[in-house]
């Protein structure tokens, strides 16, 4: 790899402000949708600050897409420490979310406040984000609010409890469903949580729900009411195999130009046609002959 990475050099709109809560909740007031992405380490921040996205999540789905674990729930806090810390290290202007890893925080309200201080102490992010609407996430929620740390809540499809809620579906498909979604994202709301993610949820419910709420609500998966929507940074580029999930939209094929990348790469060096002179470094003749007489002098034949 070079040692001067231009091609991560895209230059990003300099007059740009930094996202922040009163800016959220102005984009909110005007009706300007919200985008946010998820992101893992420097190239995928990069990235996303040269595109120009409002919010990146460091998601806990880091756990699938970077770290290949079959699930969320395995990843440790420590690991996404460190991809929150290397995607800090990408950013200037989005509003940077870290999320609470299953087994971070749902012991004590201690514990929460805890995980979430490292998450912006160490790993540089500006909230966190936490899953789950029952009376343990609220708790939660509210402690680290009440910690001066701003926190996400997080409905309907929570990946980190997926085996309870029957595996990855959607959410809220009966209207006791869909009723039990709603206090709880009422309830997050009135914990503090300064925005919300709908996920896999029914599009009517959304919209249902929207007008009750004061706070941004990020959607994927939850049709087009709501105030900004999400997708994993791995679905939307297709760095992946197989589709994902019926919500995901892709905008790239880049697991395929990879692969495609490195087969071209291979198939150079076992034709010898790579590297060609144009990647080598040249010597002064007169410099060449220098080592050559040097050498001789040492190789235990001369
Ligand atoms: O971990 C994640 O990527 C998420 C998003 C799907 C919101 O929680």
């Amino acid at each position: 790899m070079s040692s001067h990475p231009q091609h991560l050099q895209i230059p990003a709109d300099a007059s740009r402000l930094p996202m922040t809560l009163p800016r959220l909740t102005d984009k909110r007031r005007l009706g300007e949708p919200i985008v946010m992405v998820t992101a893992y380490d420097f190239p995928s921040a990069r990235a996303a600050e040269a595109a120009g996205v409002d919010l990146v999540l460091v998601g806990d789905s880091g756990a699938m897409t970077v770290l290949g674990y079959p699930s969320t729930v395995a990843v440790e806090l420590e690991e996404l420490l460190m991809l929150a810390k290397a995607t800090r290290r990408g950013l200037r202007t989005p509003f940077l979310i870290g999320d609470l890893p299953f087994g971070s925080y749902e012991v004590s309200d201690e514990q929460a406040v805890t995980t979430a201080v490292r998450f912006v102490k160490e790993g540089g992010c500006d909230a966190v984000k936490l899953e789950g609407g029952g009376a343990v996430s609220v708790a939660r929620g509210r402690a680290i609010a009440g910690a001066g740390i701003p926190v996400m809540g997080h409905v309907g499809l929570t990946p980190q409890t997926s085996t309870a809620l029957g595996g990855y579906r959607a959410q809220g498909r009966t209207g006791a469903a869909a009723a039990r979604i709603a206090t709880e994202a009422l309830a997050l709301q009135e914990a503090g949580c300064f925005a919300l993610v709908f996920e896999a949820i029914p599009s009517a419910v959304a919209a249902e729900l929207m007008p009750h709420l004061e706070i941004p609500v990020i959607g994927i998966g939850a049709g087009p009411a709501t105030d900004g929507q999400v997708l994993v940074f791995h679905d939307l580029l297709g760095i992946r195999e197989g589709l994902g999930a019926r919500f995901v939209k892709r905008y790239a094929d880049l697991q395929v130009e990879m692969t495609a990348g490195i087969a071209a790469f291979a198939d150079d060096v076992r034709a010898r046609r790579y590297p060609a002179p144009e990647h080598g470094y040249s010597i002064e003749n007169e410099e060449l002959e220098a080592f050559r007489h040097h050498f001789r002098g040492r190789r235990p034949d001369a």
